[in-house]
């Protein structure tokens, strides 16, 4: 994953142009941003690159990424969090949020037994984002009121949100 952090950066500041949907605008999408959290997912936390099967000439381009790793303290190195999700616009709804999902939950479910809960935030108006993440397992955990404000400077709610290994 590290060798793509150029094509990370180009995607994320594509997936962030359009308001609504990841919490950093395009001025914050930086090598410095992207290069700390490929060395966290590199180090002990998880990374997926989507890339399409043609590549057009120049420099490579990603259709997603997905990233999420331990918060830091020991207390909390059973789960993964931080996740960010991004899939390139011109490749929405195509099914590859949902792919970088399903390799995120099958790394976890057969090679990290370790990693008890998955967690992430989603805001409220991200319908799409929430409906996938009900559909993969993931619950809602609460209503974060007033937490993240979009570009037009509407405040809104963030839904905390994870996925619980063998939930009954
Ligand atoms: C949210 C996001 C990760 C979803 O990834 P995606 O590749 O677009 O989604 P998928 O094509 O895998 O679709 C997953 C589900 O979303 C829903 N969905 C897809 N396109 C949709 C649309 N246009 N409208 C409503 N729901 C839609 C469907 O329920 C779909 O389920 P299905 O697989 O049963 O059809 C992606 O759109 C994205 O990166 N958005 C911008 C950044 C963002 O919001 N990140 C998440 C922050 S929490």
């Amino acid at each position: 994953v590290e060798s793509d952090a150029g094509a990370i950066v180009s995607l994320y500041r594509d997936v962030a142009a359009p308001p609504g949907g990841l919490a950093r605008d395009v001025d914050e999408i930086s090598p410095e941003y992207v290069g700390t959290f490929l060395a966290r997912a590199v180090e002990d936390g998880v990374g997926f690159v989507a890339v399409p099967a043609e590549q057009s000439p120049g420099p490579p381009r990603l259709a997603g990424e997905l990233h999420a790793y331990p918060p830091g303290p020991r207390a909390f190195a059973h789960l993964l969090g931080e996740l960010t999700v991004a899939v390139h616009p011109d490749w929405q709804g195509r099914g590859v949020g949902r792919a970088l999902f399903a390799a995120l939950l099958s790394e976890v479910e057969r090679h990290r037994p370790q990693v008890t809960r998955v967690e992430l935030v989603a805001r409220e108006s991200n319908a799409r984002a929430i409906g996938l993440y009900e559909s993969l397992g993931f619950r809602r955990e609460g209503r974060l009121e007033g937490r993240v404000r979009r570009q037009d400077g509407v405040v809104e709610a963030d839904i905390p949100m994870a996925w619980v290994r063998n939930r009954s």
